[in-house]
Formats: structure tokens, C-alpha cells, sequence
């Protein structure tokens, strides 16, 4: 590709404010083998710190997706295993596995948003929730905030959780707009907005990988 067209292309994705790295789709295809073990198996579980389904990231926001995987190479976000191959990652590899994942984005199945439990509508409106990650929770205000809608319950359960731990040198998130948001909630009002998150149709999906290769 020329780099006029690369730079259209970039463009076109939305993709441009993400910082100096051109972002490569097709690169980025080659660059996944590590990762469909755990992502591009459907249903796998994670063990850590407690079992829960390992989150989709096929169709999530590219810029979110380089956020994180900084995130955790720096220590901000401390499981071990995502660290661990975060850090084996060059700046190039994560502007083009998070190109390559985003573009796996489907349309969301057809139907109106389950209107939340009155219980739940009241936490998203304590929390404010939709004012950041947007319409139907799949529109975020900001590529770098996460789509959630249809996002595994039990997942979204331990990440809202990862934001409140403190002081554990394995758990936790340092994120401050979210450790704000977490810390007036308990877990049983975390569970029940996880499930209702879950319940939502959105773009995210777990794609199958693990015979592509
Ligand atoms: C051994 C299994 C495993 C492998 C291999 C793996 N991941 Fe993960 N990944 C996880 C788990 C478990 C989490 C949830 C971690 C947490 O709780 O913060 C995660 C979280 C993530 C997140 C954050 C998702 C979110 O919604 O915040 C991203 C992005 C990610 N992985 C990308 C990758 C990429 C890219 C690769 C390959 C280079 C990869 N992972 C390889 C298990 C794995
Ligand atoms: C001011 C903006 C803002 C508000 C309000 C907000 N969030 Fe977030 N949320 C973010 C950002 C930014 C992140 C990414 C943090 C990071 O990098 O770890 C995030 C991350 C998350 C995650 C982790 C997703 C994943 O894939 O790991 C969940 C779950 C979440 N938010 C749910 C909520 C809920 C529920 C509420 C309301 C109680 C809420 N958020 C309110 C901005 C916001």
C-alpha cells in the first residue's frame, strides 16, 4: 500500500487519532497467534483471580484495545498473564493487533435494548454510566472507552471489582475515572449491572481462531 492510501484507509477507520503508529490490519492478522489460544476460543475460561470467561475483544474499540494492552504492559493493570504478553508486544504490534481486532466488529442482532430491571436502571443512573460508554452501551463518547454491551457478565463482574482492589500486587486497575465510579457501588449491585450488560446486544464477538493456523 502506498502511503497516501494507508493513511486514507487509517482514516477511514477512525483510526488516526490513536497516535504516530500507522496501523496495518493485514500485519496485525499475522501478529495474533498469541492470542486466539485464550481469544479466539468461544466460552474459554480464565482462572484468575477467579474463573470467568476471557473477554471479547473481536469489534472492540482499537483504540481501547492499544489503551489496555498499555495499560497492562506498564503495570497499571496487573494480571500477571496479559502483562506478561503485553510487554512481548512492540508499539507496531499493538497499533496493528488492535486495528485487526476492531475491524471484526458485527452488527448487533436486531431488537430494542432490553429495558434494564428498575433496580440496575437506578445504579447506571447513580453511576452515570451511559454519559461515557454511550448509546445502548456500545457507542462510547471515546475510542478509548470500552464497548460493553454483550460483554460476558462474569468478566465485566471481575473487572468492575479489579478498579476497587487496592494494595494487591497481582489485582487491580489503576484507573482513576473508574476506581471513582466503582467505589459506591457494592458487589451484588456490581453483579446485577454486569449481568444486565451482558444482556445487551452489541458489536463484540469472539471470533474463532483456534483451527485458522
Ligand atoms: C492465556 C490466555 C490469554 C492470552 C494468550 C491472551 N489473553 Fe488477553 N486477556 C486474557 C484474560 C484472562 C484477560 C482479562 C484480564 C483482566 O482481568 O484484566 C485478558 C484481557 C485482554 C484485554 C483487555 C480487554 C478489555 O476488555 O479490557 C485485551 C485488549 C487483550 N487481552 C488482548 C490480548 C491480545 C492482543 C493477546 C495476544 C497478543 C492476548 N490478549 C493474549 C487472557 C489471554
Ligand atoms: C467519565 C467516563 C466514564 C463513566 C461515567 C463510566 N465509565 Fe466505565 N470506563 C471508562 C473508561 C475510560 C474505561 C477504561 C478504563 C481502563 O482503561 O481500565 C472504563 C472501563 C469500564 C469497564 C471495563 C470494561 C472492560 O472491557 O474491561 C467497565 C465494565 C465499565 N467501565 C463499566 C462502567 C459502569 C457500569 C459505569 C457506571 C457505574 C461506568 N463504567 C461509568 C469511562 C467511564
Amino acid at each position: 500500500m502506498n502511503k497516501l492510501l494507508k493513511l486514507t484507509f487509517a482514516v477511514l477507520a477512525g483510526l488516526t487519532a490513536v497516535g504516530a503508529q500507522a496501523q496495518d490490519v493485514k500485519a496485525g492478522e499475522k501478529k495474533i497467534a498469541m492470542c486466539i489460544g485464550c481469544h479466539g476460543i468461544v466460552g474459554y475460561q480464565a482462572t484468575f483471580p477467579e474463573i470467568h470467561k476471557v473477554p471479547m475483544i473481536a469489534g472492540q474499540n482499537a483504540k481501547y484495545i492499544a489503551s489496555a494492552l498499555n495499560a497492562y504492559a506498564k503495570g497499571e493493570r496487573k494480571h500477571p498473564t496479559m502483562r506478561g504478553i503485553a510487554q512481548s508486544l512492540s508499539e507496531q504490534d499493538i497499533a496493528d493487533i488492535s486495528a485487526y481486532y476492531e475491524q471484526q466488529a458485527q452488527a448487533p442482532a436486531a431488537g430494542d435494548a432490553a429495558a434494564a430491571p428498575a433496580n440496575v436502571a437506578e445504579l447506571l443512573n447513580k453511576g452515570a454510566c451511559a454519559s461515557c460508554h454511550g448509546a445502548n452501551f456500545s457507542k462510547p463518547i471515546d475510542g478509548a472507552y470500552p464497548k460493553l454491551a454483550g460483554q460476558h457478565a462474569d468478566y465485566l463482574y471481575a473487572a468492575l471489582k479489579s478498579y476497587q482492589t487496592e494494595g494487591n500486587p497481582y489485582v487491580g486497575r489503576g484507573n482513576a475515572i473508574m476506581a471513582g465510579q466503582v467505589k459506591q457501588f457494592s458487589h451484588a449491585e456490581l453483579k446485577a449491572i454486569s449481568k444486565y450488560l451482558a444482556s445487551l446486544n452489541g458489536e463484540l464477538r469472539t471470533v474463532p481462531q483456534s483451527k485458522m493456523r
